[in-house]
């Protein structure tokens, strides 16, 4: 039985400790660490057997902890990231690797310094049965060389300290892992661009809707719609124009109601439910390679995390300069293939 500590309970952290003590078959939590103390105490009261530790460093050193899940604040997972690899341990670490490039970089240099694939990035539609369908026929190549794809991230309703930067490292980036990985390609160039502002947006640093335009090596190109308070609910879109067809992901299956003149079809503003099948996969996929020693190759890896660190710092400075910027990766490391 894998031993999992988990650092932050709160909201997706709350719903991944639940997920393992209730779905995960072969793991289970020993403990908890979160700056917020009354909350955890309050997350594990109803399992025997789970113990609170204040300090995540403690909760990395300890013991009965084989393996790590991060679900902190993002500003903190590379520093846990680095702790973890020191002893050896297993992690999960949820989107972003680092709050910058230069700091996801040197994760992946401590990783393949100790020379085992430690790190399972929290890159959750890589496990979405829709998303994984669409990249089967993309890369099945019947409908030719993809070209370009079109995506939307549309979220009903957004906080307000939520900022052009979150926008990008912490929903852009979805879209530029989920691209990079359904299309086999990475980035080479990156452009922001703000339209008109919606009335919705509830910071005066935050441009509602906006657009990110990412040019992959083979010379796709993919722009991305990211819209954190359209109010009407959660919308994943993806369309992806092939050189004899296109491809859509599936909107999720929901009952067709017909009343008073009108058909309509509902849909959620959860987008923690929209995932949860995928969510409940990727944890699955981790906790069996973790118990076979192993990583899983379905998932997204640390230079994965990189690679989306690299992407976003240039979305970043494209914000800022209102150009095209270029995405300085290299091809994969061995390791990593
Ligand atoms: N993969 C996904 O679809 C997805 C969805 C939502 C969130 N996330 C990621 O999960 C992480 C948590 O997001 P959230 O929405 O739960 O945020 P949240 O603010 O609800 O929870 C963050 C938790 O971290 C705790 N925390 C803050 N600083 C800490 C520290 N130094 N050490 C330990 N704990 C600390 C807070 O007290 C809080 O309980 C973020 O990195 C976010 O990007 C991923």
């Amino acid at each position: 039985m894998l031993r999992v500590g988990v650092i932050g309970v709160g909201a997706m952290g709350t719903q991944h400790f639940l997920r393992i003590m209730n779905k995960i078959n072969g793991a289970t939590v020993t403990a908890v660490s979160d700056i917020n103390e009354v909350r955890a105490k309050e997350v594990i009261a109803p399992f025997e057997g789970v113990r609170y530790i204040a300090d995540p460093y403690a909760l990395i050193n300890d013991p009965e902890v084989d393996a790590i899940v991060i679900v902190s604040i993002d500003s903190t997972h590379e520093e846990y990231c680095l702790e973890a690899i020191k002893l050896g341990k297993y992690i999960f670490c949820e989107k972003p690797l680092s709050a910058s490039a230069e700091g996801a970089r040197k994760v992946v240099d401590a990783e393949m310094a100790g020379g085992k694939r430690l790190i399972q990035m929290g890159f959750n539609r890589r496990f979405d049965p829709a998303y994984e369908e669409l990249k089967n026929i993309v890369v099945s190549g019947k409908l030719g060389e993809p070209l370009v794809a079109h995506c939307a991230h549309r979220n009903a309703n957004y906080a307000p300290q939520y900022d052009d930067v979150i926008a990008v490292t912490g929903t852009a980036i979805h879209e530029i892992d989920t691209m990079s990985w359904l299309v086999g390609d990475y980035f080479v160039k990156a452009q922001s661009i703000f339209p008109k502002t919606s009335r919705h947006s509830k910071n005066p640093n935050l441009h509602d809707p906006q657009i990110v335009i990412l040019t992959t090596a083979s010379g796709m190109v993919i722009n991305c719609e990211i819209w954190t308070n359209c109010q009407y609910g959660y919308d994943i879109r993806c369309e992806v124009l092939c050189e004899d067809g296109t491809a859509t992901l599936p909107r999720p299956a929901r009952v067709d109601v017909c009343t008073a003149n009108t058909h309509y079809t509902g849909m959620t503003s959860d987008g923690l439910g929209y995932f949860a099948e995928a969510y409940d996969r990727e944890f699955q996929a981790w906790a069996d390679a973790c118990n076979e020693g192993t990583f899983c190759s379905a998932a997204a890896s640390a230079w994965d995390g990189y690679c989306a660190a690299v992407t976003t710092d240039a979305v970043l400075k494209s914000q800022k300069s209102g150009g095209i910027e270029e995405v300085p990766l290299t091809d994969r490391p061995e390791f990593y293939k």
